[in-house]
C-alpha cells in the first residue's frame, strides 16, 4: 500500500515536471518571433569576400539579414556611404532575403528599429575575440533581447580585412580573389583617380 501511494506520488510529480517544462517550452514558442531577422553591421569599406561569405552563411540560417552600413562620421573613408551601398547592393543582389541600409546610434537601436533580434559579427581570429567580446556584451547590456551571433568565414578569408586591402591597393599590389570582382574595380578607379590628382 505504502510502496503504492509512494509509485502514485512519483507519478505525479513526474507529471508535473513534464507538464512545467510542457508550458516553458510553449512560453517560449509563442515568445519565439516568426521570423528571425538578423542585422550584419560594419563599416565595409570596402566590402571584402570573408563579408560575403559570412553574410551568405546567414541567408541560409535567418530569415532576413540586414547589412548595416555605419554612418561613421570620424573616419575618413575610402568609400563614401552612398558608394559603398550601392556596391553591397550590387553584389547581394542574388540573395533575396539579404538588404542594405545605413544606420548611426547605437547598432541596438537600428536592430529594434528593423525588428532584428540577432546581430552577426565575423571572428576571423582570436585576436578578433576581445573587442568583439566586449562589443557582444555591452550590446547584450543595452538590449538583453537582442543576441549576438559569432561566425567564422572561410578559411582563405580568415586573414582578409578592408584594411590590409586598402593598403595593398594602395600600395601597388593585387586583391584579386580577395574581393568581389566590382570593388576590385572600383577600387582600381579610386587609386587612378588620386593618382591623376597628385599628377
Ligand atoms: O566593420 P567594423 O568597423 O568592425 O564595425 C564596427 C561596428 C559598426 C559594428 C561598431 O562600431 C558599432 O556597432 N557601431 C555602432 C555604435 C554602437 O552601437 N556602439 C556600441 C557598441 S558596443
Amino acid at each position: 500500500m505504502a510502496s503504492t501511494s509512494r509509485m502514485q506520488a512519483e507519478a505525479a510529480h513526474q507529471n508535473q515536471v513534464i507538464c512545467g517544462f510542457r508550458l516553458q517550452a510553449e512560453e517560449f514558442e509563442t515568445s519565439m518571433p516568426s521570423d528571425v531577422v538578423a542585422i550584419y553591421p560594419g563599416s565595409f569599406d570596402p566590402l571584402t569576400n570573408g563579408h560575403v561569405d559570412i553574410i551568405q552563411r546567414g541567408s541560409r540560417l535567418f530569415d532576413r539579414i540586414i547589412v548595416g552600413v555605419l554612418l561613421n562620421l570620424e573616419k575618413s573613408p575610402l568609400f563614401t556611404v552612398p558608394e559603398r551601398v550601392a556596391i553591397a547592393r550590387d553584389v547581394f543582389k542574388p540573395w533575396h532575403n539579404v538588404e542594405v541600409d545605413t544606420f548611426d546610434g547605437l547598432l541596438v537601436d537600428f536592430a529594434h528599429k528593423k525588428h532584428a533580434t540577432v546581430i552577426v559579427r565575423g571572428l576571423r581570429a582570436v585576436s578578433d575575440f576581445e573587442f568583439e567580446l566586449q562589443m557582444a556584451l555591452m550590446n547584450r547590456r543595452l538590449r538583453p533581447e537582442v543576441e549576438t551571433v559569432f561566425m567564422m568565414p572561410a578559411e582563405p578569408y580568415t586573414y582578409v580585412s578592408s584594411r590590409l586591402v586598402k593598403e595593398v591597393v594602395a600600395l601597388g599590389g593585387s586583391v584579386h580573389g580577395l574581393v568581389p570582382d566590382v570593388v576590385e574595380g572600383r577600387l582600381r578607379e579610386k587609386k587612378l583617380a588620386r593618382e591623376t590628382l597628385r599628377a
